[in-house]
């Protein structure tokens, strides 16, 4: 999809839902890449803000939340001068596009994604309507742009297939439409687990604070939550299948560091628990600090916000409305 928008590169498209803040999981498991991706590619990156309200929340918090993201996001290194940055809800082509997959998406196999199961049993009094079409409305996120690659970790990979059987079905019965994308697994991707729970993923949404680390905590309060990393029996800094916490804490520290596991089980051999704790977090905070600098700068400048938010929802809305149109015609909807 060549335009001025883009440079002929292969486009890369991503989305975070905006709930509690962006986390060292998803710093080093996907923004940090982000702004790496940006000179490598197209990259059109928003704030899956319609995907959040499948979830019940409080409006003027939700609001908040969404703004901050996207000033965290740009804190972190995302470029709106190298990349298409957005809120979803601003480009009404998402919707529009999400409708007409609608109807070239069966019940059965929007029913049997495993995250609608999961959220279906974790919100058992709010099953809406929108939960079950979550998949779908990732599919024209994806689809809208002609993106050929899309990030995802392991918990969106059935999304991404389920999107890729939808562009497939929709090219075999209008002709072909929709570029197929590709999973896009970053090389340097790391996966972070709780520090309270080592065996599972760091989520944003996790309500154990002690669980997650923010970008824009401050030092003294990453440190704590480093101290209070639950960690395994033994006393030996080595990344190893039964100590989950420690090898978790040391994938942190190599990752931060940009070394490899080996090197930081060399660097801390024959030193004790507590010792390393300390020292991760204090890497921790020291890369964080610029961030958090930036994000109050940015949090401040709700003027700039605004600026950035609506140029990229134009240069959004350009690209989607080609893909849109092909679309509409594509069924036969009458246009003039
Ligand atoms: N569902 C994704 C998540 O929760 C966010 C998302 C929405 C997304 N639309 C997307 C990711 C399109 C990649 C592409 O992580």
């Amino acid at each position: 999809m060549e335009s001025e928008l883009t440079q002929g590169k292969k486009i890369i498209l991503s989305g975070i839902q905006p709930t509690g803040t962006i986390t060292l999981g998803n710093y080093l498991g996907a923004v940090k890449n982000w702004h790496n991706m940006q000179s490598q590619f197209d990259s059109i990156f928003f704030i899956a803000d319609m995907h959040a309200l499948t979830v019940r929340r409080e409006p003027s918090e939700f609001r908040q939340t969404a703004l901050s993201f996207f000033a965290q996001l740009l804190a972190c290194g995302v470029d709106p001068n190298k990349s298409i940055m957005y809120f979803q809800s601003h480009v009404r082509q998402h919707a529009e596009l999400q409708w007409i997959l609608n109807c070239n998406t069966y019940v059965g196999e929007a029913s049997r994604m495993t995250q609608f199961k999961d959220k279906s049993a974790k919100h058992a009094d709010n099953i809406n309507m929108g939960l079950m079409d979550y998949p779908v409305l990732m599919a024209a996120d994806i689809l809208l742009y002609q993106s050929d690659l899309v990030p995802v970790g392991i918990d969106q990979k059935q999304h991404l297939e389920l999107t890729r059987d939808i562009a497939v079905r929709f090219n075999n019965r209008y002709g072909d439409t929709f570029k197929v994308p590709d999973g896009y697994i970053p090389t340097t991707g790391a996966k972070i687990c709780s520090l309270q729970d080592p065996t599972s993923k760091m989520s944003k949404s996790d309500p154990d604070r002690n669980a997650t680390v923010s970008v824009i905590d401050d030092e003294a309060t990453i440190v704590r939550l480093f101290k209070r990393a639950v960690t395994d029996s033994g006393s030996e800094i080595c990344a190893r299948e039964d100590k989950p916490g420690i090898t978790n804490l040391i994938n942190i520290y190599a990752a931060i560091e940009n070394k490899s596991v080996g090197e930081v089980e060399k660097e801390f051999a024959g030193q004790g628990y507590g010792t390393f704790k300390i020292a991760v977090g204090e890497a921790v905070a020291a890369k964080f600090k610029p961030i958090r600098e930036e994000y109050q700068r940015y949090a401040a400048d709700k003027e700039y916000i605004a600026k950035v938010a609506n140029k990229g929802a134009e240069n959004a809305a350009y690209l989607a409305e080609r893909t849109l149109r092909k679309v509409k015609k594509k069924v036969g909807l009458v246009s003039f």
